[in-house]
């Protein structure tokens, strides 16, 4: 991206809402309806500010590879991806969830080969291994509250936040495994070329934040 150009990257998902009031508070207005637009790179009210609408997990690959200079997404895909290449700046505290094993809860998760269905598989591989256990990770790109049901896993690695699905689905959370929240990332050359307008802008939405 042109070095006269700040790139913003969001996702269409659940974050998108909440995160339109931060960027207002930093004076950054979508000139098109996002809601309808099918534009992929929303101009703002300001020249020199555009917006880039991908999916939540790809956030952090374009703002690692400066495709996107800064960019919003939640913890838990940024644990996944590892965080290469960009500084996360700023906790949101918006879609706040927690990342959790779940599964049954007569059915402990100590002993064997566990089998664990999960789109974090990073961070599922990581957690039994540090919590001592064998684990088998199953790639899954959503709904694994599935998965045990049909004895696909024992159990899940997913985020919970009321609780609804996975007790809709007769499930139950076994394992916290940590806090979830939206975070500010940005690409660390950009932080550097760009300081003077990032700085600008990270500190408004910080006062945004803090007046809740
Ligand atoms: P993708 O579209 O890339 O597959 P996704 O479907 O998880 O990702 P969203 O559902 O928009 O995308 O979720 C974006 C982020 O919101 C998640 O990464 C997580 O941080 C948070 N989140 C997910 N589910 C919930 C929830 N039920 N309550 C609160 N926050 C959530
Ligand atoms: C997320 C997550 C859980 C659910 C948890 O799914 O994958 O299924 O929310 O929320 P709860 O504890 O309040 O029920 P989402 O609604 O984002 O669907 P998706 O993963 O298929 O996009």
């Amino acid at each position: 991206m042109s070095n006269k150009i700040l790139t913003i990257a969001l996702s269409k998902g659940r974050i998108f809402k909440e995160t339109l009031p931060l960027l207002k508070a930093a004076g950054i207005e979508p000139i098109d309806d996002p809601e309808t637009s099918r534009k992929l790179i929303l101009d703002t009210n300001q020249d020199d500010v555009k917006l880039l609408i991908i999916r939540a997990t790809d956030v952090p690959t374009y703002v690692q590879y400066g495709a996107a200079d800064m960019g919003v997404t939640g913890k838990d895909v940024l644990m996944e991806h590892g965080g290469e290449g960009l500084y996360e700046l700023l906790d949101l505290k918006i879609a706040r969830c927690k990342l959790m094993v779940a599964g049954y809860a007569d059915k402990p998760l100590d002993k064997g080969h566990i089998k664990v269905a999960t789109k974090f598989v990073n961070c599922a591989k990581q957690y039994f291994a540090e919590t001592g256990r064998q684990a088998d990770i199953i790639k899954l790109y959503g709904s694994m509250e599935l998965a045990p049901i049909v004895g696909l896993a024992d159990c899940i690695v997913d985020v919970v936040d009321t609780g609804g699905t996975l007790k809709a689905n007769g499930l139950v959370p076994l394992e916290h495994m940590h806090e979830i929240s939206s975070r500010m990332v940005v690409n660390k050359a950009s932080m550097k070329i760009k300081n003077a307008k990032i700085r600008v802008i990270l500190n408004q939405i910080q006062t945004a934040i803090d007046k809740g």
